[in-house]
């Protein structure tokens, strides 16, 4: 099976994308942050935005709404297919293999191909195709998984021990043949996140967490709670609020990225 094909398959019968984010508390919050995260580096609309590996196109949706001219790319047909039903631009592609002009954007930004591209050759590649086609000064952002997120997300969903396997050559490798929970993934320590975009020649590299020490709430109430009733201590204040403000807060200090499962990595073309 071809990676795309793992992918597709993935993407197709195990993982609804244009739900995720919408569906979870967990969801709600990633899509909260990265906007409120982009809006702080990009430039004013009408600036240009590659979203490489857009998936269905949720965060692009929000950036044309708000006047942003996006492209999408995507490897999986079913998420090329929801972009462009969504009313975006969107072509199927590769971000190792970008089909556009150099400097032909304002900003480039990566939900996906970072966690799903293993190697670190491929990971290269990719950040140098989107520094590529993103004008001088403009910004690149990824978003990659923390390398420990299987093991404080499976501690607090309370499965660690059924995971342990996996969760042990994650926390060794950065990657696990057994992980059935995403295709083809790789989990980055904050360091090495920060070495590849500055691998890549962007310059001003910031690394901020994404979800905050906040998201773990959100992961403990997805768990365990999955629809049912939640206690009067879990719905007020609304824990999506908390967690929000959990991450603004421990985004003043830099060392708390690390108690975030996700990783926004941040910086400028040179
Ligand atoms: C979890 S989804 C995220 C979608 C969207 N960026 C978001 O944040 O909501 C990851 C996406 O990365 C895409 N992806 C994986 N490998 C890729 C690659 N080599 N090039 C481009 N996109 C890729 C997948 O097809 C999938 O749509």
């Amino acid at each position: 099976m071809t990676v795309h094909d793992e992918l597709e398959k993935f993407y197709t019968t195990q993982c609804d994308e244009a739900s995720r984010l919408g569906s979870s508390l967990k969801g709600r919050l990633e899509l909260a942050r990265v906007r409120e995260l982009l809006c702080r580096y990009l430039p004013e609309p009408p600036a240009s935005v590659a979203d490489i590996g857009g998936g269905p196109g949720i965060h692009a949706q929000w950036l044309q709404a708000d006047g942003y001219q996006v492209e999408l790319l995507d490897p999986v047909a079913r998420h090329v297919e929801q972009a462009t039903a969504a009313g975006l631009n969107a072509v199927l592609g590769d971000a190792r293999t970008l089909p556009w002009e150099s400097e032909q954007f304002d900003a480039a930004f990566l939900a996906g191909p970072m966690y799903h591209l293993v190697d670190a050759s491929d990971r290269r590649t990719a950040l140098r195709e989107a520094v590529r086609v993103t004008k001088y000064g403009g910004f690149v952002a990824v978003v990659a998984i923390n390398r420990s997120a299987n093991l404080i997300g499976s501690s607090v969903a309370n499965n660690l021990l059924a995971r342990r396997n996996v969760v042990t050559e994650i926390l060794r490798d950065g990657f696990s043949a057994g992980n059935d929970r995403l295709a083809q993934a790789t989990y980055h320590t904050v360091a090495q996140l920060r070495s590849e975009l500055m691998g890549a020649g962007l310059r001003a590299v910031s690394v901020h967490g994404l979800t905050g020490p906040g998201g773990w709430l959100t992961v403990m109430i997805d768990s365990h709670y999955n629809g049912l009733p939640l206690p009067d201590s879990l719905r007020e204040p609304d824990p999506l609020h908390t967690a929000l403000e959990c991450a603004r807060l421990a985004d003043r200090h830099p060392d708390m990225v690390q108690a975030s499962s996700l990783l926004f990595g941040i910086g400028q073309r040179d």
